[in-house]
């Protein structure tokens, strides 16, 4: 990435002044997108990214269950500092990539491409549209993705910043350019302030 951007500088200010069990998305065990990893049949060696993971346990619960190609993608480099510090050696095992979504390329190819709470930032009609295509490409035909953004009926903004609202149906036609809908849900996430917080979760396959 080139200048810090104001994204950028917000999120590594929060990564510095929160700890990881005080921040709202703190979950001590991501079952949803485990769950799904686990029943989804993937290989070991599946080449697996979570987007805006930030130092969500989600790469350390995957690793602990043997999965070797994992990839965490943040705009924060502070982010990605502090769960490598918290894996120590282990982290040496995860390609970390400081990059921000909505500008976000690559020439990797993804197995299952997972993102809680961080492409609901994206809020103008070009960056979403880069995120769609970028990951239309970057997921294998077949591959999967797992989007969980904040619903019509859950908060209208996150860590203070303004996001974008999905339905199970508005999150489907987003993605439906190169995505086909396996299922969507909706699911109450409780803070650790006991704050519920209503998700979209959908999970879609890449149309060949
Ligand atoms: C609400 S947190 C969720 C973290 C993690 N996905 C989880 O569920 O625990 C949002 C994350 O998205 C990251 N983020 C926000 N905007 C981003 C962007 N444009 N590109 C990449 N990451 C972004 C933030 O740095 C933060 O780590």
């Amino acid at each position: 990435m080139e200048a810090i951007s104001t994204v950028q500088k917000h999120w590594d200010q929060v990564y510095t002044n929160k700890v990881l069990e005080e921040s709202s998305w703190y979950q001590p065990k991501p079952d949803t997108a485990l769950d799904f990893i686990l029943n989804a049949g993937l290989s070991k060696d599946a080449a697996i990214i979570d987007m805006g993971g930030g130092d969500s346990l989600l790469v350390d619960h995957l690793l602990d269950l043997g999965y070797t190609n994992l990839c965490v993608l943040d705009i924060s480099a502070k982010a990605l500092e502090k769960a490598q510090k918290r894996l120590g050696a282990q982290a040496n095992a995860v390609n970390w990539i400081v990059a921000d979504a909505a500008n976000f390329k690559t020439t990797q190819q993804y197995d299952f491409w997972h993102d809680r709470a961080a492409f609901h930032f994206l809020t103008n009609d070009a960056d979403i549209l880069h995120y769609v295509q970028t990951a239309g490409t970057a997921i294998k035909p077949g591959g999967h993705l797992m989007i969980g953004t904040f619903s019509e009926q859950g908060p209208q903004k996150c860590s203070g910043l303004e996001i974008r609202q999905y339905s199970a149906q508005s999150l489907s036609e987003v993605f439906a350019s190169h995505f086909q809908k396996i299922k969507c849900f909706t699911l109450d996430h409780y803070t650790p302030t006991q704050a519920v917080q209503n998700f979209t979760f959908c999970v879609f396959r890449r149309k060949d």
